[in-house]
């Protein structure tokens, strides 16, 4: 079988991510060239997957002017590029998998669909969660009649200390200003685009939030922290702060590919000198995280209204200690009852025989885990694009542009709610 012919546009961590998955492990893709404007992530691509020096290239115009050369782009480029390195391959005709959020208002998601349509393209986002065999079970049961109509759906993320600092305090999503993306578009995109997708035989109709950035401020910071923890932070204030970096960054990191990338080596090279050096002097994650200087929220509810009357909520709150995220989903007929993270899943209907009611356990255990490749949904999606570029009927959980549009254009329904303080009718 001819393999897909595939350019890698962003080489970072989540575009090699599906790269490894579809080309090595699938063996259904043939990476035939690599743009990014580090050297070191191209040479990461040349010797993970054999791309030629010749076919690597730091800027896309250079790849552009070759015309069409590959069947499709993995573009994993960070939020704030995704339009501006989409649109010209799609132009040439390119189906693409696009990361996730697709862009960061309803102009440019209507201008990137009509786009991928007048040229002819598959265009994918990476809903990841929707392949993750956790929600895959939710959404056969509810597909399968089980809980009959649903009533309401309640979804929440709790995001840990750790992946909170890493990602949204100090990290790369920290300001919306920077990277284009508010808190519920880069970490609950997902989400909200689960509760469209298992609820979607109705649309929603109406949306509430409220929210803020009231426990990560200066004001909030210990009595006598300093503005880095290893330059000016007492011995007295870090040994009580979750978020020294001593042991968060240094004794362990649970997401070492964030903290190091502004060194500019792979984190596996960066030396132990290298990293403290960096943390005390140029690298985001030295500053304490309290005066990091974010613009997003740091807590969030929403609150959505569907076309039936059905309802849904979700919550997220950055920087708690057991991370996780719940769903509840309540059907006239039944309700199903999960924690993502510990594999847990209950399919809970009304027993006639005692009044009372009665559960069936379902196990994800060996998926489950706040980092692990989404629950095993990072596999699933890379293996449904190539199904979809090569012709063959995407499953149930295939997030194309057109089945993507509903959760990402609630997201931008719900910052608008909350930042406006009233609700907004979609
Ligand atoms: N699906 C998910 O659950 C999930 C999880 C994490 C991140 N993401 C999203 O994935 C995307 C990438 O995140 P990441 O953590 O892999 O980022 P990353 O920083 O590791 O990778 C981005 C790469 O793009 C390169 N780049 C910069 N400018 C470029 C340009 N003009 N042309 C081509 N390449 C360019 C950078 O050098 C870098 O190597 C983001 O949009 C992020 O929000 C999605």
């Amino acid at each position: 079988m001819n393999k897909i012919k595939t350019i890698i546009v962003g080489c970072g961590d989540r575009a090699c991510v599906y790269a490894r998955e579809g080309a090595i492990n699938l063996g259904l893709l043939e990476i035939v060239a690599a743009v990014d404007p580090d050297e070191e992530r191209l040479r990461y691509a040349r010797e993970s997957f054999g791309v030629t020096e010749g076919s690597c290239y730091k800027d896309i115009k250079d790849v552009l002017a070759l015309g069409k050369i590959a069947d499709c782009v993995i573009n994993g480029t960070m939020d704030q590029l995704h339009l501006k390195t989409a649109l010209p391959f799609l132009e040439q005709g390119y189906d693409m998998l696009l990361e996730k959020p697709l862009v960061s208002n309803g102009d440019d998601l209507l201008l990137l669909k009509r786009t991928a349509e007048q040229n002819g393209c598959r265009l994918m986002t990476c809903h990841v969660l929707r392949y993750a065999p956790f929600y895959l079970k939710i959404k056969e049961l509810i597909l399968n009649g089980e809980i009959g109509d649903i009533v309401n759906i309640q979804t929440s993320e709790r995001v840990g200390a750790a992946h909170s600092s890493m990602s949204y305090l100090r990290g790369k999503w920290s300001k919306e200003s920077e990277c284009g993306s508010s808190l519920l578009l880069a970490k609950c995109c997902h989400d909200l685009d689960l509760i469209c997708w298992l609820n979607n035989a109705t649309a929603p109709v109406e949306v509430a939030s409220t929210g803020g950035r009231d426990y990560f401020t200066e004001s909030k910071a210990p009595k006598g922290a300093g503005t880095r923890c290893l330059v000016d932070c007492p011995e007295s204030v870090r040994k009580n702060c979750i978020y020294d970096v001593q042991s968060m960054y240094l004794d362990n990191c649970i997401l070492p590919w964030y903290p190091w990338q502004c060194t500019g080596k792979n984190y596996e090279d960066v030396t132990t000198e290298e990293k403290v050096e960096s943390l005390k002097t140029y690298n985001p994650h030295g500053v304490c995280v309290y005066k990091a200087g974010g613009d997003i929220v740091d807590h969030q509810n929403v609150m959505i209204t569907f076309a039936d009357g059905s309802t849904a909520t979700h919550s997220v709150t950055l920087g708690v200690m057991k991370p996780g995220r719940n769903i509840w989903v309540v059907g006239t007929k039944g309700e199903i009852e999960g924690f993502a993270d510990e594999g847990t899943l209950k399919l809970t209907k009304y027993s006639k025989q005692t009044s009372l009611w009665e559960s069936q356990s379902f196990d994800f255990n060996d998926v489950k885990g706040e980092t692990g490749g989404h629950f095993g949904g990072d596999k699933g999606l890379i293996n449904d694009f190539c199904q979809l570029v090569l012709g063959q009927q995407p499953s149930i959980s295939c997030t194309s542009v057109q089945d993507s549009i509903t959760g990402h254009l609630l997201v931008f329904a719900a910052d608008k709610a909350m930042k406006e303080n009233k609700i907004i009718k979609l």
